[in-house]
């Protein structure tokens, strides 16, 4: 049972996330905040899953309530969201949570919002199931980015928004650590990749990170990468360096996941890039925490690739373009992006594009540029190919040999391949071009 001053705090703290950091304010950044506040184990838990759901609460209440003043009421509303969160998710009893938000409601001195607020509690759904068909229509309506991404997905995938995202952690080839029942029992080893679904992340997973033998990556991520590398030593001269420029690449997860795939099979050499200095300086520390004891075999710098890298570079033999997107594919892992309401995706196109065509220049003859977002969107995978083809007729798209086509996860497009979010997978896009002159 939560105090109230603790339900107070809580409160207040999601006030500041939702109407003050809305478009800047990501869920690990919050949570790092929030570690700050000494909430017992269920104030944070309260708070954690209140967070996740704040944007769809809100869009019900504002629904359900289209009157409420929003400057006066704002944390009058996180006080009916906190409800609400209780009710449809945790089952907690309607009268336990009922005299919290009247409690709630008088010490902001709110107690006249009280009975129209009571029977939107008495009204909601007691199941997330049924809160989530309820909210469809009012989601579309609200956010047209989320009406785009549920005309791609379908209304029956919405619940794998709300959840937690699965914790895949792929595993080094210079692994020393025996893994073996009972660790097992907690983890389902990939048939495929050496990789685990952890059921839980236990201090044993954690060594294998802080060890640099293992690091956690999406299992689309990590199939996107097993197929490109695939393709790469099959093309590539494996008696010479290989040449990769990473544009896009911090914290780092595509490059490690290109190391572990090449290991002992070829000579890499990795230029990375990323706009942003300190996502920069993480993937420098990413890459020297799981490469210990390896030769340092990449340079990172910062450039902003919409605009074209003038200093001299040898050509590389793959260009990786890990595209800034509106991650509407990764929603569940980051679901303040439903917060959003400016995700333009006109503009997002624009920007892929831009960095596809000044990457582009760095490929040898017969190189590969290998394009992907964490979206699920037509605008900014398959148009954004087309587009760039368009202009730039040297290239096309490598057609995969059945033996190096990924899962029957993986949907061909146009151009490309994409899976959508499921209980395993996150949402994510592919394509890979050749250079032909
Ligand atoms: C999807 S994330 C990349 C993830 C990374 N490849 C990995 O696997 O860990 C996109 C990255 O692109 C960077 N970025 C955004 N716009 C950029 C630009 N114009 N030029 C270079 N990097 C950019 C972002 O800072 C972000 O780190």
């Amino acid at each position: 049972m939560l105090g109230k001053k603790e339900k107070f705090l809580i409160a207040q703290s999601l006030k500041k996330d939702f109407f003050e950091y809305q478009s800047v304010a990501g869920l690990h950044i919050r949570e790092q905040e929030a570690a700050k506040m000494n909430l017992s184990e269920s104030g944070k838990r309260l708070r954690y899953f209140t967070l996740r759901h704040l944007s769809c609460l809100i869009w019900y209440i504002e629904a359900h309530f289209p009157k409420w003043n929003k400057k006066s009421t704002h944390l009058a509303v996180i006080f009916l969201a906190i409800a609400l969160e209780e009710k449809i998710f945790q089952k907690r009893p309607m009268n336990a949570l009922l005299s919290d938000l009247k409690d709630g409601l008088k010490q902001i001195s709110q107690l006249w919002i009280a009975k129209p607020f009571e029977a939107i509690c008495f009204q909601a759904p007691e199941h997330s199931e049924e809160f989530f068909k309820i909210l469809v229509p009012i989601a579309k309506k609200n956010n047209p980015f989320f009406k785009e991404v549920l005309n791609t997905i379908g209304s029956t995938s919405l619940l794998c928004f709300y959840e937690h995202p699965p914790l895949w952690l792929s595993i080094m080839p210079w692994n020393q650590t025996k893994i073996e029942s009972p660790i097992s029992t907690d983890s389902i080893h990939h048939p495929h990749l050496d990789a685990y679904y952890l059921k839980k992340n236990s201090a044993f997973w954690r060594s294998l990170q802080e060890q640099g033998e293992a690091f956690f990556q999406n299992i689309a991520s990590q199939e996107y990468m097993h197929v490109l590398c695939n393709v790469l030593l099959e093309k590539m001269d494996l008696s010479s360096q290989i040449r990769i420029l990473d544009t896009c690449a911090a914290p780092g997860g595509k490059s490690l996941a290109l190391i572990k795939n090449t290991y002992r099979k070829a000579k890499i050499h990795i230029d990375a890039f990323d706009i942003d200095p300190q996502r920069a300086a993480e993937y420098a520390r990413n890459i020297e925490k799981t490469l210990p004891f390896q030769k340092i075999i990449y340079s990172i710098q910062t450039h902003d690739w919409t605009t074209a890298y003038e200093k001299a570079q040898q050509p590389a033999h793959c260009v990786l373009v890990d595209a800034p997107c509106s991650g509407s594919g990764v929603i569940r892992k980051h679901p303040d992006i439903l917060w959003r309401n400016c995700i333009d995706l006109n503009l997002l196109q624009k920007k892929q594009l831009q960095i596809l065509n000044n990457t582009a220049k760095h490929l040898t003859k017969n190189g590969i540029l290998a394009y992907s977002t964490c979206s699920i969107l037509n605008q900014e995978n398959s148009e954004v190919i087309a587009l760039f083809l368009q202009e730039n007729p040297q290239f096309h798209e490598i057609s995969l040999q059945p033996a190096h086509q990924p899962s029957s996860q993986w949907k061909k497009e146009q151009y490309g391949w994409c899976c959508l979010p499921s209980e395993e997978y996150d949402g994510f896009y592919f394509c890979f071009l050749e250079k032909s002159h």
